[in-house]
């Protein structure tokens, strides 16, 4: 069934020249991507400007030309941040909108914006730079919340809790080495948000369609003017490449699925069974119907959140495979997933970290789940190693004591003091905290090793932000 459409003149189409008729209501309703990529307006504008400096320096344009376009420009500018920039309908998305608008106000002049260049360079040169500060702003996130993680661990000092595996108690481990193994899994998030910076900083404004032009343009002009760290090397990959988005997506879905491990675990925690955690009542909700109630629905939808954005990463990929060199129209089902993922992870970082800065740590509960003297049977043989057992037969000998324990109810503790190879001293070890004060090996879950690898976390993270201030354009996304 089709529309109504319009003749090619009145059109307004980019494109009316070649054709016959106007397009179909149907046809736009379909393609049109303004409703999404009116974000990258204020973006597009910039790089129009960059693109309109680079044709007068090779002598495209005059400087009166380039002067009246410039200045159309910021007015378009003004007019998307004010919110007054009125749209019609063939504006089939934020380019076309505003080579219209130009148009509109330097009927003459305007007409020669879109001089050696294609919405396929254009494009791709607006959503990189929307990107670019995307991944900076989101990196700055993450280390807000790595940095709220360790003011968190400084206050809790020699808290400890049961360490687990297969979720079932292990190791005591001090708190503090708990939630730094989280800032440890940031640090590495905030690592490959910046490589992915670094390898998208690349201007393809220059391309064209897919084969440059014959104009005499020199792409390092608007590249250097936009801050992108280099410019294309072949016009057909760069109007292609789509890599900074699928990485883009591949990092946030990561970064969610770390985030999506610190919600499940304070679900757990603050459940009753376990009563680690209690949570602000600002980071909580209650149920329509159990008045007894106080659920971790944050902390359950940041690990929801996670699929969506693996979803995101997938369906993407799923969009990219197949497609032949170089522009096909596929390639603009790029942004609502990256937007997508882009305002979920925000509002995510911020929700955790408001929640994480606000719990309250129940360390006492902590601390005796994990006195329990069964997680103390590792140290237990190593003891024995000490004196030269071999590891494989302290493992028997403790995993005796451990079954005997069990049948009979006796303590662990008891069960070593009655054993005698243990030494006399052997019932400090089941003090609380001691195992915790012995523990020193590098890395490890010790006290004594805490404060070196918190210095060494901090370190890391003054040396990402360094890096990351580095890529800093210096002006703010809308
Ligand atoms: N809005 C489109 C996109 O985001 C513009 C591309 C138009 N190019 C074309 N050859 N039809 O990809």
């Amino acid at each position: 069934m089709s529309g109504s459409s319009t003749s090619p003149e009145e059109s307004n189409t980019l494109w009316h020249g070649r054709f016959d008729s106007g397009p179909d209501e149907a046809l736009l309703a379909f393609t049109v991507s303004l409703p999404f990529d009116k974000r990258l307006g204020p973006w597009d504008v910039r790089a129009s400007m960059a693109h309109v400096n680079g044709l007068q320096a090779v002598g495209v344009l005059t400087e009166a030309e380039s002067v009246a376009i410039v200045s159309a420009l910021d007015q378009v500018g003004r007019e998307l941040a004010e919110q007054s920039l009125v749209f019609v309908d063939t504006d089939e998305d934020v380019h076309t909108a505003i080579e219209r608008r130009v148009t509109e106000l330097e009927p003459t002049a305007g007409g020669k914006l879109h001089t050696g260049r294609s919405r396929n360079d254009q494009v791709t040169t607006a959503f990189r730079l929307w990107v670019k500060e995307a991944l900076i702003e989101v990196a700055v996130l993450v280390e807000q919340l790595q940095l709220t993680l360790l003011r968190r661990i400084d206050e809790v000092g020699d808290a400890y809790l049961p360490g687990y595996t297969h979720l079932q108690r292990a190791q005591p481990v001090p708190l503090g080495h708990h939630l730094a193994a989280h800032a440890w899994a940031l640090d590495r998030d905030v690592d490959r948000l910046l490589d992915c910076i670094a390898r998208l900083d690349v201007s393809p404004l220059g391309a064209g369609a897919l084969a440059g032009s014959s104009l005499p343009l020199n792409p390092e002009v608007a590249a250097g003017e936009l801050g992108f760290a280099s410019t294309f090397a072949n016009s057909m990959d760069t109007t292609s490449d789509r890599d900074y988005v699928a990485e883009t997506l591949f990092c946030l879905s990561l970064l969610g699925v770390h985030l999506s491990r610190m919600g499940e675990e304070l679900v757990l925690w603050a459940s009753q069974e376990f009563g680690f955690v209690s949570l602000d009542d600002r980071y909580a909700t209650g149920s329509s119907m159990m008045p007894q109630k106080k659920n971790p629905d944050i902390a359950e939808l940041i690990r929801g959140k996670a699929g969506r954005l693996i979803g995101n990463a997938t369906g993407f990929l799923a969009t990219l495979k197949g497609l032949p060199l170089s522009y096909n129209r596929d390639l603009q089902e790029d942004k609502e997933p990256l937007f997508d993922s882009v305002d979920q992870i925000r509002l995510g970082l911020i929700a955790l970290g408001g929640m994480i800065e606000t719990i309250t740590f129940k360390t006492d509960a902590m601390a005796s789940a994990a006195d329990d003297p069964l997680t103390l049977a590792t140290d237990l043989a190593e003891i024995l190693v000490r004196g030269g057992l071999p590891f494989r037969e302290a493992h028997a000998v403790v995993g005796a004591l451990v079954r005997e324990s069990l049948s009979t109810g006796k303590s662990l503790g008891d069960l070593a003091v009655a054993h005698g190879d243990f030494g006399p001293d052997i019932s400090t070890l089941f003090e609380p905290g001691v195992a915790l004060s012995r523990r020193a090996s590098p890395g490890g879950a010790g006290f004594a090793t805490l404060a070196p690898q918190l210095e060494r976390l901090r370190q890391s993270m003054a040396s990402l932000s360094e890096r990351r201030r580095a890529f800093h354009p210096g002006e703010s996304r809308q």
